[in-house]
């Protein structure tokens, strides 16, 4: 028996829905199967995506904790369900990248593959409607949206993420190429981690494959039409389950 009930709908992602509880610091999110890619223009049912993504989420947010990272995380309920303290998201995706990949090498004459050292920090602009542009740190000012106290902070809990997750799938023999993250402000005006980081928001390379397609481990597989793609995510899961204690359940 858990001690909330679900109360309405607050907002639907394309990935998650986010539900208020009858307690005032307590909200529902529920992971969806559906997947997304290029700003909804792909779109797919992957049977077992949800749960494979709460699941390594719990299992990194709670990592991250222990590591001295704020989140929103408190515990799952069941396959699907993750708790969270409310948070006012900032509109800011964070784009962290170890390894050029993606857009970055479709906008600027850099190999995929080569080596960002120090790791790159992209700001963007969290609006589907205009395709999340990038932020100039000059734009991000022109927006207002943080105190430069604020972006400062936003920035370091992105490198202090990377320096735990970086290691971390190293260590299970999977590099962590880039990722995305989103934070948001609690009630207290403390900026916490926010949102998942899964195979949807990462980017992930299987150290023990030299193929360059074979060895994606994340939503690239569908993106690029590879399949196998919950396969894969079932694979993070799992190296990651055996390295982390079992994600608490919120009661
Ligand atoms: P990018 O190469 O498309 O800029 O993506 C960089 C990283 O951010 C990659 O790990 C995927 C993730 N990402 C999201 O989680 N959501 C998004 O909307 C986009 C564009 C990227
Ligand atoms: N998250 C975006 C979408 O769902 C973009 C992407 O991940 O490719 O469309």
């Amino acid at each position: 028996m858990t001690s909330y009930s679900l109360g309405p709908l607050l907002h639907e992602g394309k990935a998650k829905r986010v539900f208020q509880t009858d307690q005032s610091d307590l909200v529902a999110v529920e992971f969806k199967d559906d997947a997304t890619a290029f700003n909804a223009l792909k779109k797919a049912q992957l049977a077992g995506k949800g749960a494979l993504n709460c699941r390594i989420s719990a299992l990194l947010f709670e990592l991250l904790e222990r590591q001295g990272v704020p989140t929103h995380y408190l515990g799952i309920d069941g396959s699907n369900w993750m708790l969270v303290r409310p948070v006012q998201i900032v509109p800011v995706e964070v784009v962290i990248r170890n390894v050029a990949a993606g857009s970055l090498c479709k906008q600027l004459p850099i190999a995929a593959g080569a080596a960002m050292e120090p790791p790159l920090l992209d700001l963007y602009y969290k609006d589907d409607s205009l395709g999340d542009p990038f932020l100039s740190e000059a734009r991000l000012e022109r927006l207002g949206l943080l105190t430069p106290e604020q972006r400062q902070r936003l920035e370091e809990l992105a490198r202090q993420v990377n320096g735990v997750l970086r290691p971390f799938f190293a260590s299970l023999e999977m590099e962590l190429v880039d990722f995305k993250i989103e934070l948001g402000f609690s009630a207290s005006g403390e900026l916490l981690l926010a949102d998942e980081i899964s195979p949807d928001t990462c980017r992930l390379w299987n150290t023990q494959v030299a193929d360059a397609s074979e060895r994606i481990l994340d939503k690239d597989r569908f993106r690029q039409d590879l399949g196998g793609v919950v396969e894969a995510y079932g694979e993070v899961c799992k190296r990651v389950q055996g390295a982390c204690p079992e994600p608490r359940t919120y009661r």
